[in-house]
C-alpha cells in the first residue's frame, strides 16, 4: 500500500479551477444523448451552469453531486466498524479537503473522514471478501459512472502498484473528475481524453467522456459500476455488454434489488450479495 503522504501531492486547486472551463470545452463535444437518462441530463446542465466560468472551492456541495454521491451519515455505524477491522492504515479514511466535502471526526483519532469515503471503501472491501479477489489483482480497472472520482481515488490508494484506471462518464463529470483527482493525486497522474482513438495511459487515471467509448482501446481486469450503468439508458448498457465488460473477468456492480438490469449481470456469471439490513433493497452483483 502506498503511504498516505505519497498520495497527497496534489496540484493546487486554484490553478486547476482556472483551467476547468477549457478542459470542459474539450470534452463537451463527446457526450452521447442516447446514453443519458433525462434526470442525469438535467443534473449535468445544472452542474455545468454553476461550475462555469470557475468552479467554487466547495464544488462537491453542488446538489448534482452532494445529493447523489454523499450518503447519509446514518450508514456510518454499520460500515465504519467493518472498514476499520479490515484496513491496515487508517489514513486511508482521511478525507481530502478538496471540494469542501462534509466530514466527521474518526473516533479515537485526529483524522476527519466522511460517510462517502467510508461507503466507497466498504464497497471495495465487500467486493474483496465476496470474490476472494483483491483490488491488487487488477492491473486495469474500468469504472462506468464514477461520480466525482471518490472510488477511483481509493482504488489508487489501496493498490500496491500503479494500476491503469479508466472512468467513463458524461462530459461534465469527466471534467469534474479531472478537477478533483488532479487536486488530490496530482495532475500528472490524471489524463482527460478528448480525441479518438482513446488509448489509456498505463498507470494513470484515464477519464473518458462517453461519446468516446466506442473508440477506447482497453482490456480490463475489473469492471465497476455502482448505481451508474443501471442509471444510464438501455443503449449504454447494451454497449457495455457488447464490449464484454471491456474484457473484465471480475465485476462489481451495485443497484436496487428490483433493477431489471440485474438479470443481465447475473447472466454474465455474477452473483448477488445483499448489501445489508441497514441498506434494505440494495445489492452488489459480483464476479
Ligand atoms: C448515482 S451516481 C453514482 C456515482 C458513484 N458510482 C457512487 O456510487 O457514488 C451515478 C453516476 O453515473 C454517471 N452517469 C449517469 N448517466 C451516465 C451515462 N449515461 N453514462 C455514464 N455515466 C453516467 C453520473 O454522472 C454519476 O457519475
Amino acid at each position: 500500500m502506498h503511504s498516505a503522504d505519497d498520495r497527497r501531492r496534489g496540484t493546487p486547486f486554484a490553478d486547476l479551477a482556472r483551467r476547468f472551463a477549457d478542459r470542459l470545452a474539450a470534452v463537451r463535444p463527446h457526450g452521447d444523448v442516447h446514453f443519458v437518462r433525462p434526470d442525469w441530463a438535467r443534473r449535468n446542465v445544472e452542474l455545468e451552469r454553476d461550475l462555469l466560468p470557475t468552479p467554487p472551492a466547495d464544488f462537491l456541495r453542488h446538489p448534482s453531486i452532494a445529493f447523489q454521491m454523499f450518503v447519509n451519515e446514518r450508514l456510518l455505524p454499520h460500515e465504519l466498524p467493518y472498514v476499520r477491522a479490515r484496513i491496515t492504515d487508517e489514513r486511508l479514511l482521511a478525507e481530502p479537503p478538496v471540494g469542501g466535502p462534509p466530514t466527521v471526526p474518526l473516533p479515537g483519532s485526529d483524522i476527519r473522514t466522511s460517510s462517502n469515503t467510508v461507503h466507497q471503501l466498504f464497497h471495495l472491501l465487500r467486493y474483496q471478501e465476496a470474490t476472494g479477489w483483491r483490488i491488487d489483482d487488477a492491473a486495469t480497472i474500468v469504472e462506468w459512472g464514477g461520480g466525482f472520482g471518490a472510488l477511483m481515488r481509493l482504488v489508487v490508494a489501496m493498490h500496491s502498484g500503479e494500476p491503469t484506471c479508466v472512468i467513463f462518464d458524461t462530459p461534465v463529470f469527466s471534467a469534474v473528475q479531472w478537477l478533483y483527482l488532479s487536486a488530490v493525486l496530482g495532475e500528472e497522474r490524471v489524463v482527460l481524453h478528448h480525441a479518438s482513438p482513446v488509448r489509456p495511459v498505463t498507470g494513470r487515471v484515464n477519464l473518458v467522456p462517453i461519446g468516446l467509448v466506442g473508440t477506447t482501446e482497453v482490456d480490463a481486469d475489473l469492471f465497476i459500476s455502482n448505481w451508474a450503468l443501471n442509471e444510464s439508458m438501455a443503449k449504454a448498457r447494451e454497449a457495455v455488454v457488447a464490449r464484454h465488460w471491456f474484457g473484465a473477468d471480475s465485476l462489481l456492480l451495485a443497484m436496487h434489488a428490483g433493477d431489471p438490469f440485474a438479470g443481465t449481470v447475473l447472466g454474465a456469471g455474477a452473483r448477488m450479495v445483499p448489501i445489508g439490513d441497514f441498506l434494505p433493497g440494495q445489492q452488489y452483483l459480483v464476479a
